[in-house]
Protein backbone atom coordinates (compact mmCIF):
# COMPACT_ATOMS: atom_id res chain seq x y z
CA UNK A 1 0.00 0.00 0.00
CA UNK A 2 2.99 2.20 0.04
CA UNK A 3 2.85 3.11 -3.57
CA UNK A 4 -0.43 5.48 -2.38
CA UNK A 5 1.21 7.23 0.26
CA UNK A 6 2.96 10.82 -0.10
CA UNK A 7 2.66 10.52 -3.66
CA UNK A 8 -0.34 13.15 -4.11
CA UNK A 9 -3.09 10.86 -3.99
CA UNK A 10 -4.58 7.70 -6.10
CA UNK A 11 -2.54 7.56 -9.71
CA UNK A 12 -4.52 5.21 -10.76
CA UNK A 13 -7.29 7.03 -12.89
CA UNK A 14 -10.31 5.48 -15.43
CA UNK A 15 -7.95 5.66 -18.71
CA UNK A 16 -9.14 8.92 -21.06
CA UNK A 17 -10.43 7.69 -23.91
CA UNK A 18 -7.27 9.69 -26.21
CA UNK A 19 -9.43 12.95 -25.42
CA UNK A 20 -12.05 11.71 -28.10
CA UNK A 21 -15.23 13.44 -27.33
CA UNK A 22 -19.20 11.26 -26.68
CA UNK A 23 -21.50 13.07 -29.26
CA UNK A 24 -24.85 11.22 -28.30
CA UNK A 25 -24.13 11.02 -24.05
CA UNK A 26 -23.25 13.10 -21.24
CA UNK A 27 -20.58 11.78 -18.95
CA UNK A 28 -20.39 12.76 -15.07
CA UNK A 29 -17.43 10.96 -13.74
CA UNK A 30 -18.01 10.09 -9.98
CA UNK A 31 -14.13 9.37 -9.14
CA UNK A 32 -11.18 10.26 -10.86
CA UNK A 33 -10.58 6.05 -10.81
CA UNK A 34 -14.16 4.38 -11.45
CA UNK A 35 -17.92 5.24 -12.44
CA UNK A 36 -19.37 8.16 -14.08
CA UNK A 37 -23.26 8.70 -14.71
CA UNK A 38 -24.19 8.56 -18.33
CA UNK A 39 -26.69 10.91 -19.15
CA UNK A 40 -29.38 12.51 -22.34
CA UNK A 41 -30.14 8.96 -22.84
CA UNK A 42 -33.73 7.03 -22.66
CA UNK A 43 -32.70 3.45 -22.23
CA UNK A 44 -36.51 2.54 -23.39
CA UNK A 45 -35.69 3.20 -26.54
CA UNK A 46 -33.98 1.29 -29.30
CA UNK A 47 -30.37 2.26 -29.19
CA UNK A 48 -28.58 3.71 -32.50
CA UNK A 49 -25.48 2.14 -33.20
CA UNK A 50 -23.35 5.18 -32.55
CA UNK A 51 -25.26 5.46 -28.80
CA UNK A 52 -24.56 1.76 -28.55
CA UNK A 53 -20.84 2.41 -29.92
CA UNK A 54 -21.00 5.04 -26.95
CA UNK A 55 -21.66 3.42 -24.04
CA UNK A 56 -19.61 0.35 -25.08
CA UNK A 57 -16.74 2.91 -25.09
CA UNK A 58 -17.97 4.46 -21.29
CA UNK A 59 -17.98 1.30 -20.27
CA UNK A 60 -14.87 0.42 -20.70
CA UNK A 61 -13.24 3.81 -19.81
CA UNK A 62 -15.46 4.33 -16.89
CA UNK A 63 -16.05 0.52 -15.73
CA UNK A 64 -19.05 0.77 -14.42
CA UNK A 65 -21.91 3.53 -15.14
CA UNK A 66 -24.92 4.73 -14.23
CA UNK A 67 -28.41 5.83 -15.79
CA UNK A 68 -31.20 7.67 -13.96
CA UNK A 69 -34.95 7.77 -14.34
CA UNK A 70 -35.10 4.92 -16.65
CA UNK A 71 -38.23 3.44 -16.44
CA UNK A 72 -37.25 0.22 -17.88
CA UNK A 73 -39.93 -2.65 -18.59
CA UNK A 74 -38.74 -6.38 -18.55
CA UNK A 75 -38.59 -6.23 -22.59
CA UNK A 76 -36.58 -2.91 -22.39
CA UNK A 77 -33.86 -4.37 -20.11
CA UNK A 78 -33.69 -7.89 -21.30
CA UNK A 79 -33.14 -6.04 -24.96
CA UNK A 80 -30.58 -3.68 -23.60
CA UNK A 81 -28.48 -6.31 -22.73
CA UNK A 82 -29.00 -8.85 -25.34
CA UNK A 83 -27.07 -5.59 -26.90
CA UNK A 84 -23.89 -6.31 -25.48
CA UNK A 85 -23.93 -10.32 -25.36
CA UNK A 86 -25.84 -13.28 -25.37
CA UNK A 87 -27.65 -13.32 -21.91
CA UNK A 88 -26.20 -15.09 -18.44
CA UNK A 89 -28.50 -17.22 -16.27
CA UNK A 90 -27.71 -17.27 -13.20
CA UNK A 91 -26.89 -21.03 -11.31
CA UNK A 92 -29.06 -20.16 -8.37
CA UNK A 93 -30.52 -17.20 -7.76
CA UNK A 94 -34.54 -16.59 -8.52
CA UNK A 95 -35.77 -14.78 -11.23
CA UNK A 96 -38.20 -12.82 -12.82
CA UNK A 97 -41.59 -15.80 -13.71
CA UNK A 98 -40.81 -17.10 -17.11
CA UNK A 99 -38.10 -15.22 -17.87
CA UNK A 100 -34.82 -17.07 -16.25
CA UNK A 101 -32.26 -14.56 -17.75
CA UNK A 102 -34.42 -11.63 -15.33
CA UNK A 103 -33.05 -12.48 -11.98
CA UNK A 104 -34.79 -10.64 -8.94
CA UNK A 105 -32.83 -8.68 -6.62
CA UNK A 106 -35.22 -7.55 -3.64
CA UNK A 107 -35.10 -7.46 0.18
CA UNK A 108 -37.91 -6.75 2.51
CA UNK A 109 -39.08 -6.21 6.09
CA UNK A 110 -39.28 -10.76 6.27
CA UNK A 111 -35.57 -10.77 4.41
CA UNK A 112 -32.96 -12.95 6.20
CA UNK A 113 -30.35 -11.42 3.85
CA UNK A 114 -29.92 -9.43 0.84
CA UNK A 115 -28.14 -10.24 -2.61
CA UNK A 116 -24.57 -9.35 -3.23
CA UNK A 117 -23.31 -8.09 0.70
CA UNK A 118 -20.22 -9.05 0.31
CA UNK A 119 -17.41 -7.88 -1.91
CA UNK A 120 -17.60 -9.91 -5.44
CA UNK A 121 -17.12 -10.45 -9.47
CA UNK A 122 -20.52 -11.92 -10.37
CA UNK A 123 -20.51 -15.42 -10.85
CA UNK A 124 -16.42 -15.62 -10.70
CA UNK A 125 -16.94 -19.71 -10.38
CA UNK A 126 -18.35 -19.93 -13.69
CA UNK A 127 -15.81 -21.20 -16.12
CA UNK A 128 -16.73 -18.52 -18.25
CA UNK A 129 -17.79 -15.48 -15.79
CA UNK A 130 -20.77 -12.91 -17.35
CA UNK A 131 -18.54 -9.60 -18.68
CA UNK A 132 -21.40 -7.35 -17.08
CA UNK A 133 -24.05 -7.05 -15.39
CA UNK A 134 -27.14 -4.74 -15.41
CA UNK A 135 -29.11 -3.85 -12.63
CA UNK A 136 -32.05 -1.87 -12.77
CA UNK A 137 -33.70 -0.74 -9.29
CA UNK A 138 -37.04 0.32 -9.59
CA UNK A 139 -38.32 0.93 -5.19
CA UNK A 140 -35.41 2.40 -3.18
CA UNK A 141 -35.76 2.31 0.80
CA UNK A 142 -35.61 6.05 2.09
CA UNK A 143 -32.12 5.97 3.10
CA UNK A 144 -29.53 3.60 2.06
CA UNK A 145 -29.05 0.36 -0.10
CA UNK A 146 -26.15 2.18 -1.82
CA UNK A 147 -23.87 -0.18 -3.81
CA UNK A 148 -20.50 0.05 -3.55
CA UNK A 149 -17.32 -0.44 -7.07
CA UNK A 150 -14.05 -1.06 -6.93
CA UNK A 151 -11.22 -0.83 -9.77
CA UNK A 152 -9.56 -4.15 -9.94
CA UNK A 153 -7.12 -2.29 -12.90
CA UNK A 154 -6.13 0.10 -9.66
CA UNK A 155 -6.02 -2.59 -7.28
CA UNK A 156 -3.62 -4.50 -9.16
CA UNK A 157 -1.75 -1.01 -10.34
CA UNK A 158 -1.10 -0.54 -6.41
CA UNK A 159 0.38 -3.70 -5.68
CA UNK A 160 4.31 -3.57 -5.52
CA UNK A 161 6.16 -5.13 -8.29
CA UNK A 162 7.41 -8.07 -6.04
CA UNK A 163 3.85 -8.71 -5.37
CA UNK A 164 3.12 -8.78 -9.01
CA UNK A 165 6.12 -10.83 -9.93
CA UNK A 166 4.74 -13.58 -7.49
CA UNK A 167 1.07 -13.24 -8.62
CA UNK A 168 2.13 -13.45 -12.16
CA UNK A 169 0.88 -16.77 -13.89
CA UNK A 170 -0.92 -17.93 -10.84
CA UNK A 171 -4.51 -19.70 -10.73
CA UNK A 172 -7.15 -19.60 -8.22
CA UNK A 173 -9.47 -21.68 -7.27
CA UNK A 174 -13.25 -19.95 -7.30
CA UNK A 175 -16.12 -21.90 -5.58
CA UNK A 176 -19.94 -21.53 -6.07
CA UNK A 177 -20.94 -24.38 -3.46
CA UNK A 178 -20.39 -21.85 0.15
CA UNK A 179 -22.04 -18.96 -1.78
CA UNK A 180 -25.20 -20.50 -3.11
CA UNK A 181 -26.14 -23.62 -1.22
CA UNK A 182 -29.33 -22.76 0.75
CA UNK A 183 -28.66 -18.92 0.17
CA UNK A 184 -31.65 -18.29 -2.00
CA UNK A 185 -33.98 -20.81 0.38
CA UNK A 186 -36.09 -17.96 1.74
CA UNK A 187 -37.49 -17.20 -2.23
CA UNK A 188 -38.31 -20.63 -2.39
CA UNK A 189 -35.51 -21.70 -4.44
CA UNK A 190 -34.44 -25.18 -4.10
CA UNK A 191 -30.56 -26.25 -3.99
CA UNK A 192 -29.09 -27.89 -7.00
CA UNK A 193 -27.48 -30.97 -7.07
CA UNK A 194 -24.13 -29.01 -7.70
CA UNK A 195 -22.83 -25.14 -8.46
CA UNK A 196 -20.30 -23.68 -10.90
CA UNK A 197 -16.43 -24.09 -9.43
CA UNK A 198 -13.45 -22.81 -11.72
CA UNK A 199 -9.77 -21.97 -11.90
CA UNK A 200 -8.91 -18.48 -12.99
CA UNK A 201 -5.68 -16.78 -13.26
CA UNK A 202 -5.43 -14.31 -10.56
CA UNK A 203 -4.33 -11.18 -12.48
CA UNK A 204 -6.09 -11.25 -16.10
CA UNK A 205 -6.20 -8.84 -19.21
CA UNK A 206 -9.34 -7.04 -20.04
CA UNK A 207 -10.28 -8.39 -23.80
CA UNK A 208 -11.35 -4.91 -24.59
CA UNK A 209 -8.97 -2.44 -22.44
CA UNK A 210 -5.74 -4.83 -22.70
CA UNK A 211 -4.94 -3.73 -18.85
CA UNK A 212 -4.11 -6.30 -16.03
CA UNK A 213 -6.91 -6.48 -13.06
CA UNK A 214 -7.14 -8.42 -10.05
CA UNK A 215 -9.17 -10.95 -10.53
CA UNK A 216 -9.51 -12.35 -6.90
CA UNK A 217 -12.59 -11.63 -4.74
CA UNK A 218 -13.73 -12.59 -1.54
CA UNK A 219 -16.98 -13.87 -2.38
CA UNK A 220 -16.07 -16.84 -4.53
CA UNK A 221 -11.90 -17.13 -4.44
CA UNK A 222 -11.33 -20.29 -1.96
CA UNK A 223 -7.62 -21.04 -2.82
CA UNK A 224 -4.29 -19.75 -4.81
CA UNK A 225 -3.27 -22.89 -6.67
CA UNK A 226 0.61 -23.77 -6.87
CA UNK A 227 1.67 -22.66 -3.36
CA UNK A 228 1.34 -24.40 0.36
CA UNK A 229 -2.95 -23.69 1.65
CA UNK A 230 -1.45 -21.42 4.48
CA UNK A 231 0.77 -20.08 2.20
CA UNK A 232 -1.94 -19.60 -0.06
CA UNK A 233 -4.64 -18.53 1.95
CA UNK A 234 -2.57 -15.74 3.90
CA UNK A 235 -1.87 -14.21 0.04
CA UNK A 236 -5.44 -14.16 -0.29
CA UNK A 237 -6.65 -12.60 2.48
CA UNK A 238 -4.13 -9.76 1.86
CA UNK A 239 -5.36 -9.39 -2.12
CA UNK A 240 -8.84 -9.17 -0.33
CA UNK A 241 -8.22 -6.76 2.02
CA UNK A 242 -5.66 -4.72 -0.63
CA UNK A 243 -8.89 -5.05 -3.15
CA UNK A 244 -11.01 -3.34 -0.55
CA UNK A 245 -9.29 0.08 -0.33
CA UNK A 246 -11.80 2.80 -0.62
CA UNK A 247 -9.20 5.14 -2.97
CA UNK A 248 -9.85 2.31 -5.74
CA UNK A 249 -13.92 3.13 -4.90
CA UNK A 250 -17.03 4.47 -5.96
CA UNK A 251 -20.38 4.96 -4.56
CA UNK A 252 -23.29 4.75 -5.68
CA UNK A 253 -26.47 5.89 -4.43
CA UNK A 254 -29.63 4.56 -6.15
CA UNK A 255 -32.98 6.36 -6.94
CA UNK A 256 -35.93 4.49 -8.21
CA UNK A 257 -35.35 3.37 -11.69
CA UNK A 258 -31.89 4.21 -11.64
CA UNK A 259 -29.72 1.32 -13.47
CA UNK A 260 -26.12 0.17 -12.70
CA UNK A 261 -24.36 -1.05 -15.91
CA UNK A 262 -20.60 -2.81 -14.09
CA UNK A 263 -17.72 -4.64 -16.08
CA UNK A 264 -17.27 -8.01 -13.91
CA UNK A 265 -14.13 -8.31 -15.76
CA UNK A 266 -12.23 -5.26 -13.87
CA UNK A 267 -14.36 -4.43 -10.97
CA UNK A 268 -16.33 -5.56 -7.80
CA UNK A 269 -19.11 -4.33 -5.92
CA UNK A 270 -20.71 -5.08 -2.88
CA UNK A 271 -24.52 -4.34 -2.11
CA UNK A 272 -25.38 -2.18 1.63
CA UNK A 273 -28.10 -3.64 3.68
CA UNK A 274 -28.79 -1.53 5.66
CA UNK A 275 -32.18 -0.31 5.07
CA UNK A 276 -33.97 -2.89 6.85
CA UNK A 277 -37.08 -3.16 7.52
CA UNK A 278 -37.37 -1.31 3.87
CA UNK A 279 -37.88 -2.52 0.65
CA UNK A 280 -35.12 -2.39 -2.33
CA UNK A 281 -35.97 -3.89 -5.38
CA UNK A 282 -35.71 -4.38 -8.78
CA UNK A 283 -34.09 -6.83 -11.39
CA UNK A 284 -30.76 -7.57 -13.01
CA UNK A 285 -29.63 -8.97 -16.58
CA UNK A 286 -26.56 -10.32 -16.54
CA UNK A 287 -23.95 -10.35 -19.83
CA UNK A 288 -22.41 -13.55 -21.09
CA UNK A 289 -18.53 -13.26 -20.84
CA UNK A 290 -15.61 -15.41 -21.73
CA UNK A 291 -13.19 -17.26 -20.05
CA UNK A 292 -10.30 -15.27 -18.34
CA UNK A 293 -7.14 -15.02 -19.51
C1 LIG B 1 -25.57 -7.86 -7.00
O1 LIG B 1 -25.90 -8.01 -8.17
O2 LIG B 1 -24.58 -8.35 -6.52
C2 LIG B 1 -26.47 -6.99 -6.14
C3 LIG B 1 -26.06 -5.57 -6.26
C4 LIG B 1 -27.04 -4.66 -5.59
O3 LIG B 1 -28.12 -5.10 -5.18
O4 LIG B 1 -26.73 -3.48 -5.47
Amino acid sequence: MNVLRGMGGPRYRHQASNGMPYETISIDPLTPVIGAEIGGIDLTQPLSDAQFAEIERALAEFQVIFFRGQKLRPADHLGFGRRFGELHIHPAAPHAEGEPALMRIHADQTSKRANGEGWHSDVSCDAEPPMGSILHVHTCPPQGGDTLFASMYAAYEALSERMKGYLDGMAAVHDGEPVYRGTYANFGVADKPSYPRAEHPVVRTHPVTGRKALYVNRGFTTELLGVPPDEGGAVLQYLFDHAENPLFQCRFRWTENAVAFWDNRCTQHRAMWDYWPHTRSGHRVTVQGERPV
